[in-house]
């Protein structure tokens, strides 16, 4: 059967795939370590699903507006305005089933066929999807690695730009790296939008998931809010990734355009969701506040344990839930020279399950070390010890 041509640009989230794997081997009746998934394994916060319950009671089942019930888009308005000191008004806040699809709703609203989207690489592997789904110009730009862990390669941004660009998608405290930029590095993003008339998405997933410090928006910069559309989503805060609730917080005109596109794709998200997530936004916060210590502990452990490895060069983010390791050392000493046969091989050996540099975009010329991704919060405490202790215990005996 021919299907459509287009098909053939759609990536895809291939850390899928490492799931696949990790089930299999876990179906052979092997322990697996799942350290590959960036999910939550906490319950999302009690008043949230009783909020939920009370909805669907209430009779909040049917369908709803396109782009939100005003409860809910009052409520985001309000605390997203307030964390990043900015005004937006309730009608630029348009209610999305994830944060997810704001990515395919912004590339299909601000870039024509033909133009390019300038996108971090490695990064969310659905930004390069969508941008050569919808015929455009893929523009990856690269990091570098400093002390402390990784910073964006400038230069090679600006050298990406041409006439035909039309936007960069920016995910500051980012996945898969983990890391945040300087004031300086988001003054420098900043400026060149400015300078290229380049329209922003601030992927701003993990804008609360941190542990110290506080975070900061490119769109709180002079002369970005106009510019720049915010992916906002409950996934993380409130460990509902499941529930699918997030949102685009946006210019007018591009806030209409992904209403208009809700009512093409979805018709609205679920009510009762929606209402749940009210009472997220506005209700008790010790639930987010219980789930981020917990994280934080897990980040010590996991971090706590990759550092110990001899040949592992691990920086210890500040946010996220992600651990970035350069492992180019240990796989050369182990004799590995592709990082997806010593991933393999750490399942087999080890039951620890992991992404590798190659899930997140295609990678890019000239890369010579080999990265992997280590999510933690889908396991105790307990269970990261255990895990990556066997897993250093492997990489010793081997080498
Ligand atoms: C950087 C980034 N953006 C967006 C998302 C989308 O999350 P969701 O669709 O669950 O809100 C994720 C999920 O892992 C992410 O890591």
């Amino acid at each position: 059967m021919a299907l459509a041509e287009r098909l053939t640009n759609l990536g895809t989230e291939t850390a899928f795939a490492v799931s696949l794997a990790a089930a299999d081997w876990a179906s052979k009746g092997n322990r697996v370590y799942p350290f590959h998934l960036g999910d939550i394994n906490l319950p999302t916060p009690g008043n949230i699903a009783e909020a939920m319950n009370r909805a669907i009671a209430d009779g909040k089942t049917g369908y709803c507006p396109a782009a939100g019930i005003m409860p809910l888009r009052e409520a985001l308005a309000a605390d997203v305005s307030s964390r990043r000191g900015l005004q937006w008004s309730p009608s630029q806040v348009v209610v999305q089933p994830g944060g997810k699809p704001v990515i395919g709703k912004f590339v299909q609203t601000v870039m024509n066929p033909g133009e390019g989207v300038l996108y971090p690489n490695p990064g969310y592997p659905i930004y390069e999807s969508m941008i050569e789904y919808y015929g455009g110009v893929s523009l990856a730009y690269r990091y570098v690695q400093t002390d402390t862990g990784f910073a964006i390669d400038l230069d090679h941004l600006r050298s990406l730009i041409t006439p035909s660009t039309r936007a960069i998608i920016y995910n500051n405290l980012q996945n898969p790296l983990g890391c945040e930029s300087s004031p300086e590095e988001m003054q420098a993003i900043a400026d060149i939008a400015i300078e290229h008339d380049l329209i922003v998405l601030a992927d701003e997933a993990y804008f609360e998931m941190r542990y110290s410090g506080e975070s900061h928006s490119i769109a709180s910069l002079p002369g970005m809010q106009e510019r720049t559309v915010l992916l906002y989503t409950f996934s993380k805060k409130f460990a509902m990734t499941g529930w699918r609730l997030g949102a685009a917080i946006a210019p007018q005109a591009i806030a209409d355009s992904i209403a208009k596109l809700n009512t093409n794709d979805e018709s609205c998200t679920t009510h009762f969701v929606q209402a749940a997530g009210v009472e997220g936004i506005n209700g008790s916060q010790d639930g987010p506040k219980a789930i981020l210590a917990e994280l934080e502990r897990r980040r010590d452990a996991a971090w706590g344990e990759l550092h110990q490895i001899d040949g592992f060069v691990c920086p210890k983010p500040e946010a996220t839930f992600y651990l970035f390791p350069k492992v180019t050392a240990v796989m050369e000493r182990m004799g590995f020279t592709d990082v997806s046969e010593f991933a393999t091989a750490a399942l087999h050996q080890t039951g620890v399950s992991f992404c590798t540099r190659k899930h997140f975009g295609r990678p890019q010329p000239g890369e010579q070390d080999h990265f992997v991704r280590f999510a933690y919060s889908g396991l105790s405490v307990d269970d990261i010890h255990e895990g990556l202790s066997g897993l250093r215990r492997w990489i010793e005996a081997a080498s």
